[in-house]
């Protein structure tokens, strides 16, 4: 079931998510709706804050790079236990704040510990787009949203951009 997933300005998006303890049918009904709402947004990445469930759940799809095999997956309870210092810097966008997008910096390379849906133990070493995507989702379920990653000068330009534009769309 495709949910609807919460724009900036949500308190959901700013809390941090709750710790899974049962790995039952209803974490697995979650995951296949995360998955289902992240594609028909055709988003690559969604971290359950985004559908206002405060679980430590996400979901990412980034299949497309060449160098990410293993690209669609779902953590449970994820956590960043190595991250490179090599840095990145990469354009992001986020479905919770459509319309604007910045340059994020961020480690190049990261090690992510953290469950599957049955509660088996995965490790996951990303690199290139996963480590991206994986990076912004877990700031997500911290309540960190990738805008607070960039100068505050940017982000007061960006702020002005997304008022200005949801203003116009709810005069229509
Ligand atoms: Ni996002």
């Amino acid at each position: 079931m495709v949910r609807t997933i919460v724009i900036m300005g949500d308190p959901v998006l700013r809390t941090r998510a709750e710790q899974v303890g049962s790995f039952d049918e209803g974490l697995r009904c979650l995951v296949d709706d995360m998955f289902e709402t992240m594609y028909h947004a055709e988003g690559i990445g969604l971290a359950a804050n985004q559908i206002s469930v405060l679980k430590q759940v996400l979901v990412v799809d980034v299949r497309d790079e060449k160098d990410a095999a293993a690209g669609r997956m779902a953590l449970i309870n994820p956590r960043i236990v190595k991250a490179s210092s090599e840095v990145h810097k990469e354009t992001e966008g986020c479905l919770s704040v459509p319309g604007l997008e910045e340059v994020v910096q961020r480690p190049l390379d990261i090690k992510v510990e953290a469950s599957d849906v049955y509660g088996a133990p995965v490790s996951v070493n990303a690199g290139a787009l996963l480590a991206r995507a994986l990076q912004h989702e877990i700031d997500h379920l911290e309540g960190i949203l990738f805008l607070d990653r960039v100068s505050p000068f940017k982000r007061r330009l960006l702020m002005k951009k997304w008022k200005k534009t949801r203003a116009e769309r709810a005069e229509k």
